[in-house]
């Protein structure tokens, strides 16, 4: 028997499928990835067909593995992030989904979450549930598949039908699907349904009952450290343990080791989630922030997080090299955008799916506002750059706000934290300094940790802290005066998108 000395994380995003696979200091050892198709079938629409995701989840794992060059008992358990949100819905018999999984930023839930704000108001559930009625949260994409998939509806009463999100569909896959899969899900993610009652981690039958949805589709919730079962032994990593799951932001926070009160990080992915950990505490925002669990390792007690969710970041730099041409691969847009000094006047703001926090305004779209016949490529591209940080700062001045206490530097993560000129900026239009770690894949590293720790391969959350190391700083360095004078423009931007939907 070989010692097993070696983590893995199954990171399922909203572009790709990850396994990573680390070692006890929490350094990569490899990295295989695929991406999967985008499916927009009508504007405002977004889904991604499971059956991909399962078949990039299994070549995945094998090609890290591979990579690694490890055989399946060096490693000692596994763990699950994921895109949080997105909604598949399928047949317990069979595993066959009913319909394309609906993404988190899939906005046709819209009449579904006016029809039930009629009824008390967008914070209608915000006391239990720490989120106003988006169409952002599965709750509303469930209640649509059941009323608009033929005969989906009269299978879910039956029982016949499972309701996950991403991380339930990889694990009951991996752990045998129509026979014997597990059907759980951890509390981070079923804290991002407008389903569950944050205080007891239970799902809320009054809740389900008034969005239509039958109990028997939702999985057990458990926590986010400990071993659900196994993976089926016939396939890759026949046998071992699962034993992590985390939402893919609240995993980030985790893998930060953002684990006291007032810690905090912001992730660069396809959007960007600034998490803020408020311990044991459920502060409710006053600002448009989100109340959502932060983890709850085994039997501990549950740790709570206000998050500020921006819907679009790094989809817009991919916006800009698939729609619009005008970069050939996402790292390009830095060298663009340092081909000019500024943004000569323009400010993007990127409302595709609405704009989410701090504003939760679902009749937004976007807008490029302050053009002249003087912007160029080089300004567009600095735009979308800038406008990740103004939204930083969107968020950041709610979380302070609702806080209290202004935080006085910020943990980065994810894809986009490469980008140096967008790194400088952000400290510049924040105010603070801006910090990047070493490992900067902190999403899969918080899944493997949680897996980790519930097989005993560390010992407890100081040895998360003690393998945290910075990489680079970036100070503040432009003017006061400046950094507020482009802050309140961007602010009047944002007021353009506005009340475009009617
Ligand atoms: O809430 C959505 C979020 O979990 C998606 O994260 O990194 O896949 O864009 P990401």
């Amino acid at each position: 028997m070989d010692m097993a000395s070696y983590v893995a994380a199954i990171d399922q995003g909203t572009t790709s499928t990850r396994c990573m696979i680390f070692n006890h200091s929490g350094r990569v050892v490899a990295v295989d990835q695929v991406e999967h198709r985008q499916i927009f079938p009508r504007a405002g629409w977004v889904e991604h067909d499971p059956e991909e995701i399962w078949s990039n989840t299994r070549q995945v794992c094998a090609g890290a593995l591979a990579k690694a060059d490890l055989v399946t008992s060096e490693i000692a358990a596994v763990g699950i992030t994921n895109q949080r949100e997105t909604t598949v819905v399928w047949d317990r018999k069979t595993g066959k989904p009913v319909y394309n999984a609906i993404v988190w930023q899939d906005t046709r839930t819209d009449s579904i979450v006016n029809e039930l704000a009629a009824d008390g108001g967008q914070n209608r559930y915000h006391r239990k549930t720490g989120l106003p009625l988006a169409t952002y949260f599965s709750g509303t994409k469930i209640r649509w598949i059941l009323d608009n998939v033929d005969g989906v509806r009269a299978r879910a009463e039956k029982g016949e039908l499972l309701f996950g999100n991403m991380d339930t569909w990889v694990l009951w896959n991996s752990t045998g699907g129509p026979d014997g899969g597990l059907h759980v899900t951890d509390p981070t993610n079923a804290s991002r349904t407008l389903l569950m009652d944050l205080e007891t981690l239970d799902w809320d039958t009054d809740i389900c009952a008034e969005f239509g949805i039958p109990t028997s589709m939702l999985p057990e919730i458990r926590s986010s450290s400990e071993v659900y079962g196994h993976f089926r032994e016939r396939g890759v990593f026949g046998g071992l343990p699962i034993a992590g799951i985390l939402g893919d932001q609240q995993a980030a926070t985790f893998g930060q080791a953002c684990l006291s009160p007032g810690e905090a990080k912001n992730t660069y992915g396809t959007g960007n989630f600034l998490l803020l950990n408020t311990g044991t505490e459920r502060v409710l925002s006053e600002n448009g922030l989100l109340t959502t669990v932060g983890y709850k390792i085994g039997g501990n007690d549950t740790v709570y997080c206000l998050e500020g969710s921006i819907a679009v970041t790094g989809s817009l730099v991919q916006w800009l090299r698939d729609n619009l041409g005008l970069i050939a691969s996402a790292p390009e847009i830095e060298q663009l955008a340092r081909t000019v000094d500024d943004n000569g006047g323009a400010y993007f703001v990127p409302a595709f799916s609405g704009l989410f926090a701090p504003h939760w305004r679902s009749d937004a779209r976007g807008a490029i506002v302050g053009l002249t016949r003087f912007v160029d490529r080089g300004h567009l591209a600095r735009a979308v750059l800038e406008a990740t940080a103004f939204q930083t700062r969107e968020v950041i001045e709610a979380m302070n706000a609702d806080s209290g206490v202004p935080l006085k530097s910020l943990k980065v993560d994810g894809g986009m934290v490469g980008n140096e000129l967008l790194m400088q900026f952000q400290a510049d239009i924040l105010g603070v300094p801006v910090i990047r770690p070493v490992v900067s894949e902190t999403t899969a590293l918080g899944a493997a940790y949680a897996a980790g720790l519930a097989v005993g391969f560390w010992g407890s959350e100081e040895d998360i802290r003690s393998n945290w190391a910075k990489d680079k700083q970036w100070d503040p360095l432009m003017p006061e005066e400046k950094r507020e004078a482009e802050y309140r423009q961007w602010q009047k931007a944002v007021t353009k998108t506005f009340d475009w939907v009617e």
